[in-house]
Order: structure tokens, then C-alpha cells, then sequence
């Protein structure tokens, strides 16, 4: 069978504040995307060449979490353009072959829509029973004791009716009841909404919150502690019911009648993730992102996580990898060192999996410095600056002019002080640059199928080494990569030719059963 395009393709992640300001207002919007639409794929091998782009939601938006808190599902908030800008968005995207996949955000909208508006201001309206609304435990505390993803109880009083209402997240994203066939209805028509404007797919926000225990009884335990992730199923407990397959199923009719894919938020173990491959093309897999796993860095940590996931699979899944996106810390820092930043762009785009990578990555950026009193973010305010997400945010580096070229007037992250040394411009320069590391990567990666849709074999390798086979027809790679801090040698069976080190200086060079590879340096081989 012919493979998707998602199989082969590769996915690139826009945050639209930070990604191209084109009206000097300090925020990026759509007009901007469009403007570096060729940086991203012109079909020649001087751009990035990567398939598709998820943009973080553009929706009108009181920005209380940065546009996941969504006051109308089917508009542009005015900072990011209109509808009509959109629309170009989408012509001149397919123009290039760039796929766009938009951020669907079912679990919660903000308290600003006018569903919310017209559901807190009685008992008795059309409305009341879209969000979830409890009264106060007999002696007077909260409904449970859930607590909200950003710190605090996930309940808040609202006045008018003496009830609370329920919020995972801040309490200006009240959740929504999908319980309610009204809600869901109003919901799966937003997914209309924008497959009817040539849309290509969703990436559907912490969809499995979506549907509650229907009792909302307390947790086991009070002090569910959100940054631990080490058991991500007791962490949510309150979700994933039997009845949330019912709705996936009307979601995957939906996207089947558009050939739209759905790519799901899914924070959950293995197995429970796993499950959502029944509905989604791809339950992102996050075994590099927990709270546990972002800053491992070892050969071993990431054989046996590919390996594991590799094995889990169910019949017919086809494996995803991500490394970076804008709720984590940026991989550069977590890996702490620009050499291993290249091997993490190496492993990304030649595993067996469709790769997402985030932007800014394929420049080796780095975190924003951001002082207390600079927070933006409100998981950052709410639980301290070590949390805030902010640093992941700050503008896209392209040049350096004054505010890197994203925007001419202050932006609403500070730019980071790196950009004069660190930017498009000057990579675009430097052949042996990160940028052109990605570009070659994703263009090879385009023109071998052994790289996206060929089989994966670890093969046996020294300490600190991560080794392995890819093979389609009678293609056959090799990649491997030193984690360790000496330089090692590593032999295989067969001979080959480097069709690109991490560093980019060693194209061409011919090997037979053995190859000496410096320490965090990534080398992958064409074998004979
Ligand atoms: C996951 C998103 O990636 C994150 O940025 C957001 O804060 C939460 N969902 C709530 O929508």
C-alpha cells in the first residue's frame, strides 16, 4: 500500500506570536507566516523542505493562555489578520506543497466566549449545563479536590450563581461539557468549519481531558503534583471514560470525509496513548518530553525508549517523534550544547516515525532569559518563573537587525541576546550551519524512503553509542550516534559511504565495517 503523506512527510510546529511580525504591532501573525512561507519549502533544497505546518491556535482570544483560550472558535483574532488572510494562508501554502494543520481546542474555551458569557449568568439558561457547574460539598468546600494543570484548585466561585465552575487549566478556560449533545454538535461543526477552508488536519489540544468521570468523585489523593509525571495515568484520573471512543469516532468521520488528519495531545502511559491510534493518524508520543525523560540524555535512555514504543505499536500504527515544542524547554538547553542539539536533529528525522519539530529548533535556539517580572506565560506566574513556558517563546531569530528581523518594534517576548550571532541569516550562510544540517536531513530524508517508511533494527554497539539500521527495498542506511564524551570507534557489516555527519564536514567519505565517530557527533551511512 502507497504510504500517507503524513508517513514521509515532516511536520513543522509555528507558534504565531513569535514567528513573523509583518505589522510591526510585536506579535506574529498569518501575513507574517505567508511572508516566510518559501523559507519553509520553495521546492528547491535552499529551503527548510518540510510537509506540513501546525499553527498554534490564531483564534480571538483574550490571550489568557495565549490563544488556547478561545472566545470564538470560527474566526482570526484581529492581532493575527482575518478570515481573508487565512484563506490566502491556506492557497499560498498549497502552492508550495505545504500542508496546514490548525489547533482544535475541545476541552476548554475561554471564560470570554459567549457560551460561557450566557452560561455563568444564570441557573436556568440554554446554556448553563455546556460548562460544568457544581455546587460546593455539604460542609462547604470545593466540589473535589481536582487541581487545575497551572497550580490551584481546578474549580472557581463564580458570584452571580454561587456555583463553581470546572477548569483544567486557568480560570479563564472553563471546561467545556461534552456530555452535552448540544456541545459536542457545536464542537464537530468548528471541524467542519475549517475543512470547508481546506484545512489538512487538527492537532486536537489535551483531547483526552475531554470527557470526565461522571461523577467527578475526589482524586485518591490531594496532592496530585502536576510536574511529576512519573505515573501519567494516575495523574488523570478523572479522564479517558469509556464513551470518549464514541466521540473520537464522529471526529474520524468527519476527518475521513476531508482525507484531514487528526494528530492527538495525549499526555497518557504507553498503553492508554496507544489506544488513540484507533481514531488519530498520530497520539503524539512524548517519551522524550515528560517531566521525567526532556533532559535524559543517553544513548541507552533513547534505544530503549524507540525500542519500547516500537514494540508497543498496535497493528498497522505508524510511530511519531517529537522533541520540541513551545510547552517545553528549548531542546538546545535541556541537551545543553548546540553539537548534541544536531545529533537530537539527526535522530529526529531518521527514526522510524513522522518527526514534528518545533520552530526555532533548526537554528539551535536556545532558552529566553526571562525575569520574574517579564512572565507571560500563566503557568509561569501562577507556579513560579522555573515553569514558565515563556522560554520557549520568545521570537524567531532571523537576522540581525534590531529584533531579529521578526519584528521593528519591541515584541512581546524579549528577542533573545543571542540573535546577532544566532539567526537564519547567517546560517543560511554558513554551510556547515544547524539550519543547513536540518535542510539536508529533510531533503534526504524526502528523496529515501528507507528514512521515514523503512524498517528500524538497533544494532549491537559500544557503551554511550546509539546504532541503528534503516532499510526499504534495497535501501539501506545506517545511523549512528556517540552520546559518550571520548571518541569512539564503531564497527558494522558492510561498507558505505557518510552521506552527512552532524557536523557537515565529513560528506563522501567511504567505510568499511568500521567508522570512528567523535564524541557527540552523529554520522549517517549509505551502506553498499
Ligand atoms: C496544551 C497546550 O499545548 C498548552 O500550551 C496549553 O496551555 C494547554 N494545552 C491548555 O490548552
Amino acid at each position: 500500500m502507497a504510504s500517507a503523506w503524513w508517513q514521509q512527510g515532516v511536520i513543522y510546529q509555528i507558534y504565531p506570536r513569535s514567528f513573523m511580525d509583518s505589522n510591526s504591532d510585536g506579535v506574529g501573525d498569518l501575513q507574517g507566516i505567508i511572508e516566510r512561507l518559501d523559507y519553509l519549502n520553495d521546492g528547491t533544497e535552499q529551503s527548510l523542505g518540510i510537509d506540513a505546518i501546525w499553527i498554534s491556535p490564531f483564534y480571538p482570544s483574550p490571550m489568557a493562555d495565549f490563544g488556547y483560550d478561545v472566545a470564538d472558535y470560527c474566526n482570526v483574532d484581529p492581532m493575527f489578520g482575518d478570515l481573508a488572510t487565512f484563506d490566502t494562508l491556506v492557497t499560498e501554502a498549497h502552492k508550495r506543497n505545504i500542508k496546514i494543520i490548525v489547533d482544535f481546542v475541545p476541552n476548554h474555551s475561554s471564560s470570554q466566549h459567549d457560551w460561557f458569557k450566557t452560561s455563568r449568568s444564570s441557573k436556568d439558561n440554554s446554556k448553563r449545563d455546556w460548562y460544568i457547574w457544581k455546587d460546593a460539598k455539604a460542609d462547604g468546600s470545593l466540589p473535589n479536590n481536582w487541581q487545575s494543570v497551572f497550580g490551584g484548585p481546578a474549580w472557581t466561585l463564580d458570584e452571580t450563581t454561587g456555583q463553581y465552575y470546572f477548569h483544567q487549566f486557568d480560570p479563564a478556560q472553563p471546561d467545556l461539557n461534552w456530555r452535552n449533545p448540544d456541545v459536542k454538535d457545536a464542537m464537530l461543526d468548528v471541524l467542519r468549519f475549517w475543512l470547508e477552508r481546506g484545512v489538512d488536519g487538527f492537532r486536537m489540544d489535551v483531547v483526552y481531558m475531554i470527557w470526565k468521570h461522571p461523577d467527578m468523585p475526589d482524586h485518591y489523593s490531594d496532592a496530585r503534583d502536576v510536574i511529576d509525571n512519573s505515573d501519567l495515568d494516575e495523574q488523570h484520573p478523572a479522564f479517558d471514560y469509556p464513551g470518549i471512543q464514541d466521540i473520537f469516532a464522529e471526529m474520524r468521520q468527519i476527518l475521513d470525509e476531508y482525507d484531514a488528519i487528526g494528530i492527538a495531545e495525549v499526555w497518557l502511559s504507553d498503553e492508554k496513548r496507544n489506544a488513540y491510534f484507533e481514531h488519530f493518524e498520530m497520539p503524539f508520543n512524548f517519551d522524550f518530553l515528560t517531566y521525567e525523560t526532556r533532559f535524559k540524555w543517553d544513548a541507552d535512555f533513547f534505544r530503549d525508549a524507540v525500542e519500547a514504543y516500537e514494540t508497543s505499536l498496535p497493528e498497522g500504527a505508524f510511530a511519531n517523534y517529537v522533541l520540541g515544542s513551545h510547552d517545553v524547554p528549548r531542546l538546545a538547553s535541556r541537551y545543553d550544547s548546540q553539537d548534541r542539539a544536531r545529533q537530537a536533529a539527526m535522530l529526529l528525522l531518521t527514526l522510524r516515525g513522522t518527526p514534528t519539530l518545533y520552530n526555532g529548533d533548526e537554528i539551535g535556539m536556545v532558552n529566553g532569559d526571562i525575569a520574574e517580572d517579564q512572565l507571560r506565560d500563566p503557568q509561569g506566574i501562577n507556579m513560579g518563573v522555573e515553569h514558565t513556558r515563556d522560554v520557549c517563546r520568545t521570537p524567531m531569530q532571523w537576522d540581525d537587525s534590531d529584533y531579529a528581523g521578526f519584528s521593528t518594534t519591541e515584541t512581546w517576548l524579549p528577542v533573545n541576546e543571542d540573535y546577532r550571532v544566532r539567526n537564519v541569516a547567517l546560517q543560511d550562510e554558513d554551510t556547515t550551519s544547524i539550519l543547513n544540517l536540518y535542510r539536508r536531513l529533510i531533503w534526504y530524508r524526502k528523496h529515501h524512503p528507507s528514512l521515514s517508511i523503512g524498517t528500524y533494527q538497533a544494532i549491537d554497539v559500544p557503551d554511550n553509542i546509539y546504532a541503528y539500521l534503516r532499510q526499504h527495498e534495497d535501501e539501506h542506511h545506517l545511523i549512528i550516534l556517540n552520546f559518550g564524551n571520548t571518541t569512539q570507534i564503531v564497527t558494522f557489516d558492510g561498507a558505505g559511504q557518510i552521506v552527512m555527519n552532524t557536523h557537515l564536514n565529513r560528506q563522501d567519505e567511504i567505510v568499511n565495517s568500521q567508522v570512528e565517530i567523535a564524541s557527540n557527533e552523529g554520522v549517517l551511512i549509505r551502506l553498499d
